[in-house]
């Protein structure tokens, strides 16, 4: 049998409350479906902090290692404001990505048709969006060095953050975004700033290269990110797959979030090199917005971008491909049935917290099922 030994990082804030709900799902599913999760829970970011001294512990880390996936909900708060910067909850995520080489993170944001009201921009706009954001997540300025502040000795500091690619970080990120194209519209925009960036052009130069060399069949364009950013809320429905930088995917899948109505509604993906022995890659998969400090402990977080990310994990950890599919139905038969968390309410729909929000899409999943 298959090895499916998961480890849920419930972190702080909503996460643990989103985590939850899939909690529930995954109950089910070993029970009714005998779908044979092993399931291991660790801390991370600042819970992890509060119990260790660390953003994540050596074990957790470990665990993580000898995980088949990691399913992650989300870390920070103000409560952890002021502790080391090294020490912050959200160094915990990064480490988690860096050590487990999860350099390609998926992003999809897709506006399901009962949502195509809830978005900040006109109907037509986002109606049947569904596009794919293929972030670089090891490289860039998030790891690149020197990364400190510098005192310069006469009164005056320095913040350095240093923005680093490699030839090879480039061709993998850019054959995963051409690959995933391949699958569904068979386009990549890919996204940097060539006329202001060194990084940006050799990004430019290598990504021309790979799909040169391997992918001519999939049509490329070139955008420079400022304009990628406007053309997003501008007309977001020319775009298929978009492969970026750290840096850039972080800011451009928070603007294409809205565009799904809701942060609360993206999930995504972070995966490692495929192993050549066995195939399989580390994994890791969580909702693309944060502990919502604000909302966090009414009950009134949207679970869906945490579902959403597990149904991703079944997809491509385990090629559970029918029960992903299934889940991805479920949720898009609860917004049809008028059901909505507060980020996503509009006049007419019933409101509903967390909890209900996640009874109703394992309801769903389940009648899906029979
Ligand atoms: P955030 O994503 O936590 O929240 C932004 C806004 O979106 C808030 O108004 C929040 O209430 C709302 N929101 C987010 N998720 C929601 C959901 N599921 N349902 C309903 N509303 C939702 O971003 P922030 O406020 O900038 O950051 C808060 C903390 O989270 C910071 O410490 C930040 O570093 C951290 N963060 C963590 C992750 C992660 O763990 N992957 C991602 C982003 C931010
Ligand atoms: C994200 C988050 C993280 C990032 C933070 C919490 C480290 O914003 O996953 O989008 O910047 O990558
Ligand atoms: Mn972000």
């Amino acid at each position: 049998m298959v090895s499916k030994k998961l480890l849920l990082l419930p972190g702080d804030g909503i996460g643990p409350e989103a985590m939850a709900e899939v909690r529930k799902i995954i109950a089910y599913m070993n029970a009714e479906l005998e779908s044979g999760f092993e399931l291991d829970e660790g801390l991370v970011g600042g819970s992890a902090y509060d119990a260790h001294g660390l953003a994540i512990s050596e074990a957790d880390m470990a665990k993580a290692l000898a995980s088949d996936a990691v399913l992650f909900g989300a870390v920070g708060g103000p409560k952890w404001d002021s502790v080391p910067y090294d020490l912050r909850p959200e160094a915990g995520l990064l480490r988690l990505r860096k050590d487990m080489e999860l350099f390609a993170n998926l992003r999809p944001a897709i506006c399901y048709p009962a949502l195509a009201d809830s978005s900040s921009l006109k109907k037509e706009i986002v109606e049947g969006l569904d596009i794919l954001i293929v972030r670089e997540l090891t490289g860039g300025v998030y790891f690149g060095e020197p990364k400190e502040i510098r005192d310069l000795g006469n009164g005056q500091k320095r913040g350095i953050d240093t923005q680093v690619y490699d030839t090879y970080e480039i061709e993998r990120i850019s054959g995963v975004a051409f690959e995933l194209a391949r699958t569904r519209g068979n386009k990549v925009t890919s996204m940097e700033k060539r006329n202001v960036m060194k990084s940006g052009v050799l990004w430019n130069e290598v990504v021309t290269a790979t799909h040169k060399a391997k992918y001519a069949d999939v049509t490329l364009e070139h955008m420079l990110a400022d304009a990628g950013g406007m053309q997003l809320v501008r007309w977001p429905k020319q775009f298929d797959v978009i492969v970026t930088d750290n840096l850039f995917g972080d800011m451009l899948s928070d603007i294409a979030a809205m565009l799904t109505g809701s942060l609360g509604m993206l999930p995504s993906a972070s995966l490692g090199a495929p192993d050549a022995r066995t195939g399989s890659r580390k994994a890791l998969y969580e909702p693309v917005h944060g502990s919502a400090p604000d909302i966090a402990g009414t009950g009134a977080a949207n679970p869906i971008a945490m579902i959403a990310s597990f149904a991703m994990c079944l997809r491509y950890s385990f090629n559970m491909v029918v029960e992903a599919d299934r889940l991805e139905a479920a949720i898009a038969g609860v917004l049809d049935d008028g059901i909505r968390t507060a980020d996503i309410m509009s006049e007419g729909k019933t409101r509903v917290g967390t909890t209900e929000m996640g009874d109703a899409i394992l309801a769903k999943f389940k009648a899906l099922a029979a």
